[in-house]
């Protein structure tokens, strides 16, 4: 297998490497050794050439501390190695051992309340800690010294899941780690006194010695500089830990390729030295769980949404842990896919950037917190209907592995994504408004619904590729991207700022120009000249209930609703009429800015709303409130079909999902029914269906949870 180094980060970026990883996580320490050798040969016959292994068996690699033992791993490397497959080994630090939580308490992970964690389930270990950075480094020091050399580990994976069940700390080493962080980053207390507001409610500081980390409600509100920099340590301190796992493992053998997992995405940041030490990424799919967890317009949208915010960070990536039936742990579960589902949502992955799948996993524990979560093979190791799917899954992407590596997804309409700073400068001071990602979220799955190529993608990446670029509240808009920005609306693009965007600086602190401030007031024509909170439809207030009554309190059956329920604020925008949601933002216009929309109700009728200024061969449009998804769609059709942006079927019937991943010389379509009835696709271009090897032109029949990948004709 060959390996490329890296390109630099970027959503249009594919992976470096000339094989399409097809397998599963596999636990043979979970699995008595006398079926080793028939997993390997079914593993084989259906087409796996790679597992992942060792994430959680750091105890049996070192069962005592300084004393290694590699045999168990390398028993089972050789005989998989033997019908061909590979193994990525992982470094196994989400699960330090007993003995080593017994020796050293002080790496267990401190919560919010003063309270430690316990030994006896995974992730308790704090990442930020000095003395668990030292036995990091040694444990992978030791394993990336015993398989050097061996042929079979071709790539590692960091840690699992960093940050998934926890991402915060309040221990005192980490404290002291923070303390550090802010006198590297400030220097001198007076920057920092300056940075985070100091003379605001005496939260000024003598020394870095006298800073805490911030406590929400401990009793108020900590200021937003305050709790912004806690999390850009500990985006730091992560970026830190999984540094010198990549340092070491680097240096011991530079043919291999390095990843991480990524479950939950909190307190990382991507695009900095995270994603940036690594290959590529790995994000865990399981649409299902994600679907329960989010709510977000059912697993199949969420799935999409999921992929696409993640390619923003760095292009195509691999599903290290893709869903393949039910799951479960102790406090959940989740729908079990119906039969043709586990293949359609792997192919859903592929789609959307993946050039790697494996179906998590192997084979299901028989003991321990996920016994119910289910792998290819059944308990009683009766390979039946997953296997057969994988297995099909498995031999069809190895058929057309050529066409799909190098091709990256398509995308014209871009929403700005990937932005550690203003997805947590949101979360400094939220105000019970939509996240940018949550507001995104309705543009998104219009476009997914239609058809319409969306993504996610960072400013300062490679604009040129998009028709339309919009930007969901950023308040922390950076001066440095104006310029690529500008450059991309003059050669025809359509910039779509949304209301509250640059109003901060990159402490937190309010600009002192107008909003949206000087730079992107001149480029949209807009000053904001007053805004104001509105609740959104059906709301009852600005924000829930403050606080739980203290018990025995009397509660009325259904609390009555606030004044702002009644304030409603209309806008017209398209020959059609509107209810704002969440913000108003009352616009003055320049002279060359034409008014799109304009709010029609109380004190604001006949201001401004929504505008669009024309520069060079592009259009600024400004929208002074949050979307709505009747917004979004008409968004789509009055801005977004005048710039060209027309979806990528004529007519996609409901449950039916399309995309293009592209390369110079090809472009291939991916259609996916996710409804368990077959469909027909009207108007699919000319091409030929890889999966059948029959041509396509017009109508299509796609059977229920079916899959269909087009070369489509020049
Ligand atoms: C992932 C995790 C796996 C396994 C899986 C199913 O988040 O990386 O180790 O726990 O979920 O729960």
């Amino acid at each position: 297998m060959q390996r490329k180094k890296p390109a630099p980060l970027s959503v249009w970026r594919p992976l470096g490497l000339d094989r399409f990883l097809l397998g599963a996580p596999h636990y043979p320490e979970h699995v008595d050794e006398g079926w080793w050798r028939r997993d390997a040969e079914r593993m084989a016959t259906a087409g796996v050439n790679t597992v992942r292994m060792g994430e959680f068996a750091w105890h049996v690699f070192e069962p005592h501390e300084g004393k290694f033992d590699f045999d168990l791993f390398d028993r089972a490397i050789e005989i998989l190695g033997a019908v061909g497959i590979d193994t990525i080994m992982c470094t196994p630090t989400a699960t330090p051992p007993r003995w080593l939580t017994v020796n050293y308490p002080e790496v267990l992970r401190v919560d919010v309340n003063g309270r430690s964690t316990s030994h006896g389930s995974r992730q308790h270990a704090d990442t930020t800690s000095p003395v668990f950075r030292g036995h990091s480094r040694r444990i992978t020091r030791a394993m990336a010294e015993h398989y050097r050399n061996n042929p079979r580990v071709i790539g590692w994976q960091t840690d699992n899941e960093l940050n998934t069940t926890v991402s915060e700390s309040f221990a005192p080493a980490t404290r002291l780690e923070f303390q550090k962080f802010l006198q590297h980053k400030y220097g001198a207390i007076g920057a920092l006194n300056f940075a985070w507001g100091g003379h605001f409610w005496a939260t000024a500081y003598d020394d870095f010695s006298q800073i805490d980390l911030p406590r929400p409600l401990m009793p108020s509100y900590p200021s937003p500089g305050h709790v912004q920099d806690y999390h850009r340590f500990l985006a730091a301190a992560t970026a830190a830990f999984q540094h010198d796992q990549v340092e070491i493992l680097r240096a011991t053998n530079p043919d291999w390729f390095i990843f991480h997992n990524l479950g939950q995405l909190a307190d990382i940041d991507f695009r900095g030295q995270f994603g940036q030490d690594l290959d590529f990424i790995g994000f865990d799919i399981y649409p299902m769980l994600y679907d329960e967890m989010r709510r977000t317009g059912g697993h199949a949208a969420t799935q999409a949404l999921h992929l696409d915010i993640c390619r923003a960070y760095s292009g195509n990536y691999i599903v290290p842990e893709q869903a393949s039936g039910f799951g479960s742990q102790p406090g959940f579960s989740t729908m079990t896919p119906e039969p043709g589902e586990m293949r359609r949502m792997a192919m859903t992955s592929v789609a959307r950037g993946a050039d790697g799948i494996m179906f998590f996993r192997w084979r299901p524990a028989h003991f321990g917190a996920e016994i119910y979560w289910m792998g290819i093979i059944d308990h009683d190791d009766v390979p039946r209907r997953r296997y057969d799917e994988a297995s099909r899954f498995f031999h069809e992407i190895a058929g057309i592995k050529d066409q799909i590596l190098g091709t990256v997804v398509r995308m014209d309409i871009g929403i700005a994504g990937a932005d550690f700073d203003n997805q947590e400068a949101h979360k400094t001071y939220a105000m019970g408004l939509p996240s940018p990602l949550d507001d995104a979220t309705l543009l998104h799955r219009h476009c997914y619904r239609k058809g319409i190529a969306c993504g996610f993608i960072h400013p300062e990446d490679d604009l040129s590729r998009l028709k339309a670029l919009y930007v969901p509240h950023w308040v922390m808009w950076k001066k440095e991207w104006n310029a690529a920005v500008e450059a991309f609306v003059r050669n025809g693009g359509i910039l779509i700022l949304s209301a509250l965007t640059g109003t901060r600086d990159e402490n937190n602190h309010i600009v002192r120009d107008q909003a949206p401030g000087r730079d992107l007031s001149a480029l949209s024509g807009v000053k904001v000249a007053e805004f104001g909170r509105l609740v959104p439809e059906g709301g009852a207030g600005l924000f829930p209930l403050f606080r739980q009554p203290a018990t025995g309190t009397y509660v009325p059956p259904s609390p009555l609703s606030a004044s702002s329920a009644q304030r409603k604020y209309h806008f017209t925008f398209g020959n059609r009429q509107f209810e704002a949601a969440h913000l108003y933002e009352l616009l003055e216009v320049e002279p060359d800015t034409e008014v799109l929309g304009t709010w029609s109700s109380r004190f604001c009728a006949g201001q401004p709303a929504i505008t669009s200024r024309q520069l060079g061969k592009g259009r600024v449009v400004y929208v002074g409130t949050y979307l709505t998804q009747e917004l979004a769609e008409a968004i789509a059709e009055v801005v977004l079909t005048r710039a060209g942006v027309a979806p990528l079927l004529p007519e996609l019937p409901d449950g039916v999902e399309v995309s293009i991943r592209e390369a110079e010389d090809r472009q291939l379509m991916f259609i996916q029914n996710t409804t368990d009835v077959p469909v027909a696709v009207p108007g699919v271009p000319k091409g030929l269906d890889l999966l059948t090897g029959g041509p396509t032109a017009g109508p299509m029949q796609i059977a229920a949870y079916g899959c269909a990948v087009i070369l489509l004709s020049p």
